[in-house]
């Protein structure tokens, strides 16, 4: 069997080995898909020794996504303007290939399986880390009118917007400058949830029919959901990242194996138990 692995720091808690081996399974693809647990200082090397020991492909987790884009001999446009990749794929010749799906999860699960048309609406993004440039780009490509950036650090949310460049859409505020503004949609792209911390924002930014998506899920969502219902977002129209992490996850299946698998049961399957 071909052979593929998810790398991070930790790792142990991956959805990425039962994703990859249901979408397998569907399709009677034959693999094989481990978890490579790797401290930041020896990442470069694990990696390496993977491809070099035949293996096909590897999704990159946190903390790694910087340094994978760094080892890589060809970079995607996604990758690129991310700068963080979390799909690697060896190439014919003995290169590897950076590629990021986080991107492309994230429009097809909003606007596929919650049905959340982004043109013409105006979306607010909390963060400016990696996760949060690749949301930033794909809000802006699927067409959302503005796209808000707020940050705590907010130097880094001014470098996302210089990046994109087009202040007409795309700008910054300050974390505590959104008074008399609200939007359609919020997506939470920082890791509050897992840090542990308050959203302190002023609920006047909901509206009736706003949306609020975390691109996390299960316990690190909780906080962000906590403050969305409590603003007045309607409970059917909140969303966390599992759904993204399984759209993503088909991504970069189909680079591997060239056939798409149908994320649809294998989201069912794992919603029941997040
Ligand atoms: P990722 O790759 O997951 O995006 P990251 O690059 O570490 O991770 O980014 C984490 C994001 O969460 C950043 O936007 C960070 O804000 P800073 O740029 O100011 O560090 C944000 N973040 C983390 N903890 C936070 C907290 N307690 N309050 C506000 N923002 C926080």
């Amino acid at each position: 069997a071909q052979r593929f692995a998810v790398f991070g720091h930790p790792i142990a808690h991956s959805l990425s080995p039962e994703i990859h081996a249901a979408f397998a399974k569907q399709l009677g693809i034959r693999l094989e898909y481990t978890t490579v647990d790797a401290a930041p200082g020896e990442f470069d090397a694990a990696v390496r020794r993977f491809f070099a020991d035949g293996g096909m492909g590897a999704n990159i987790t946190l903390p790694h996504k910087q340094a994978a884009l760094a080892l890589a001999s060809e970079v995607s446009e996604a990758a690129q303007r991310t700068g963080v990749a979390n799909t690697l794929t060896r190439l014919p010749g003995g290169g590897i290939a950076a590629h990021n799906t986080d991107a492309g999860g994230f429009v097809r699960d909003i606007t596929e399986r919650h049905g959340f048309d982004l043109r013409g609406h105006d979306a607010l993004l909390l963060g400016a880390g990696g996760a949060a440039k690749a949301v930033a780009w794909a809000l802006m490509d699927a067409g959302v009118q503005t796209l808000t950036i707020i940050n705590r650090t907010p130097e880094r949310a001014d470098e996302i917007a210089d990046a994109i460049g087009e202040p007409a859409r795309c700008h910054t505020r300050y974390w505590d400058g959104l008074d008399g503004e609200c939007f359609d949609l919020i997506v939470n792209a920082t890791s509050i949830g897992v840090t542990g911390g308050d959203f302190d924002l002023p609920m006047s930014i909901v509206q009736d029919h706003s949306t609020a998506y975390d691109l996390c899920y299960g316990a690190a969502a909780a906080g962000f959901k906590g403050w969305a219902l409590a603003a007045g977002v309607r409970p059917d129209w909140f969303r966390d990242g599992l759904g993204m992490l399984v759209e993503q996850a088909a991504d970069a299946f189909e680079r591997w194996h060239g056939q798409r698998p149908d994320t649809d049961p294998v989201y069912r399957e794992l919603r029941q138990r997040y």
